[in-house]
């Protein structure tokens, strides 16, 4: 998170290598060229890389990790670049080799892996290259009537690969889990080049470890996923949405899991804060939805094959909401939506900002949402909070601007926060970089030295993502 910028260079015949490797195009070493794959989305986190390299198979993949080893460099894996915790730029401040000497970070961009084969309709299921996004993936299996049961607001940019990677989540968690729950096969490259591949889409496999499972959150730290074969679910093509306006945020977690349990047809449960909404109404324009502001808002949707707008309506009307507002046809529910989904972009255009992804017990979150802006108050008087998320899964996204992205005071109080109250340090962004000082504090010294024993075990040496999850490489305590 430093802004120090340590660039070690890679010695020639390791440049030479990747270029015999992936073709002396797909190496990039210009600083202009380079620039977008080394700071991340926020700007927060940036670093400079000796290379930006661009494998198209996973052969090359291979033979760049292969080089990457032979050298002691660093490889960074990268997809959409839409991360939040700095997990997949460069670190600022280079990963060290055993003598202290800075060593070169590689970035290996998987964006040429595009390969998508046909819908496997008997099975429901499809087979994708780590390159593939999210919106093009949704809309190669929606043309066979099947969906996909992950989605979120970076759908353009987030690439599969990155989404197995980080374990993405998205505003569908609660209907069909985050993205460690899709995969029903998985191709992936070790540290070593060796390549491990069990793609038969078998539903139930269990002949041995689930090793997809163990890369599914690892933050390419222990493989590069280079392919997936991904279960569907079927499409839901009449959406309804609701919105209602609520007294806060415990309110909000008490309807959605009244709504949950009686709404068959659930497919999301949505917060935000007016503070937000305005934000985003003054970035991206449009309405007010209610005449009178109100303190949160909860963003329900249903889907089914026929309309759910009623079933919709007979149970919220139920609920002592303040206000609420539904729509059924496609501009309606957008307007909405983009109430919600505008969030990131608006906060980014605001500032850099301090993004702490935390899990909290749901019956907690109104305590946290309350508590939460008070300690961020106490570590900084000036800040300015905006608070949203999937509140039907129990996962706020804390933004916080005004701080220096190096100042780490309010990003300390809110995640000791979410530990006190029982909740975790990431629900869905990951560790990265951003938060490696809160691993042991949040999982315990077992469970640490349980993860640190199979990086060790897969990476010794610590090629992939070194400074990602752990602050000192395997065996060096
Ligand atoms: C979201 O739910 O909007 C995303 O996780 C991104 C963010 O936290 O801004
Ligand atoms: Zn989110």
């Amino acid at each position: 998170m430093s802004l120090q910028t340590d660039g070690a260079a890679l010695p020639e015949p390791a440049l030479q290598a990747l270029r015999a490797a992936v073709g002396p195009s797909h190496v990039l070493t210009d600083p202009d060229l380079r620039a977008t794959y080394e700071a991340d989305w926020t700007r927060r986190f940036h670093g400079v890389a000796a290379a930006v390299v661009r494998p198209g198979t996973v052969e090359e993949v291979a033979a760049v990790l292969r080089a990457c080893g032979e050298v002691g460099a660093a490889a960074v894996p990268q997809g959409g670049n839409t991360g939040l915790v700095g997990g997949g730029v460069p670190r600022a401040a280079a990963p060290r080799d055993e003598r202290g000497s800075p060593r070169p970070q590689v970035i290996v961009t998987m964006l040429r892996l595009r390969d998508i084969e046909a819908v496997d309709e008997v099975a429901g299921e499809v087979t994708v290259g780590a390159g593939v996004t999210l919106s093009v993936l949704q809309t190669h299996v929606r043309r066979s009537g099947w969906d996909f049961g992950v989605d979120m607001g970076s759908r353009d940019s987030a690439t599969v690969g990155g989404m197995v990677a980080t374990n993405a989540g998205g505003v569908n968690v609660l209907r069909y889990g985050g993205m460690r729950h899709q995969p029903v096969g998985m191709e992936a490259v070790l540290a070593d080049g060796r390549i491990i591949r069990r793609l038969p889409g078998l539903v139930k496999d269990n002949t041995g470890y689930a090793l997809g499972s163990l890369l599914a959150g690892s933050e390419g730290t222990l493989a590069i996923v280079t392919r997936v074969r991904l279960r569907l679910v079927p499409q839901l093509p009449r959406r309804a949405v609701a919105l209602m306006a609520v007294d806060d945020a415990g309110q909000a977690a008490a309807f959605a899991a009244q709504l949950r349990r009686r709404l068959s047809t659930i497919t999301a449960a949505e917060l935000f804060d007016d503070d937000g909404m305005r934000l985003v109404l003054r970035h991206a324009g449009g309405e007010p939805p209610f005449r009178e502001p109100h303190p949160r808002y909860l963003l329900i949707e249903c889907g089914a094959a026929a309309d759910p707008t009623d079933e919709l309506v007979e149970v919220i009307a139920g609920l002592p909401s303040r206000d609420v507002v539904v729509a059924s046809d496609e501009g309606g529910r957008l307007r909405l939506w983009k109430l919600r989904e505008s969030h990131t972009e608006a906060v980014n255009a605001a500032g850099v900002p301090h993004k702490l992804d935390v899990a909290v017990p749901i019956g907690r979150i109104g305590e946290f949402d309350f508590a939460v802006r008070d300690a961020i108050h106490r570590a900084d008087p000036d800040a300015r909070t905006f608070v949203y998320g999937h509140v039907g899964d129990g996962n706020l996204h804390v933004n916080v601007l005004g701080p220096d992205p190096d100042d780490e005071a309010v990003d300390d109080a809110v995640l000791e926060l979410a530990i006190q109250m029982g909740g975790a340090v990431s629900a869905e962004h990951g560790i990265g970089v951003a938060k490696v000082r809160w691993l042991v504090a949040d999982r315990g010294e077992s469970d640490v030295a349980t993860m640190r024993a199979i990086k060790g075990a897969l990476d010794p040496g610590d090629v992939l993502n070194p400074g990602v999850l752990f602050a000192t490489p395997p065996g060096r305590d």
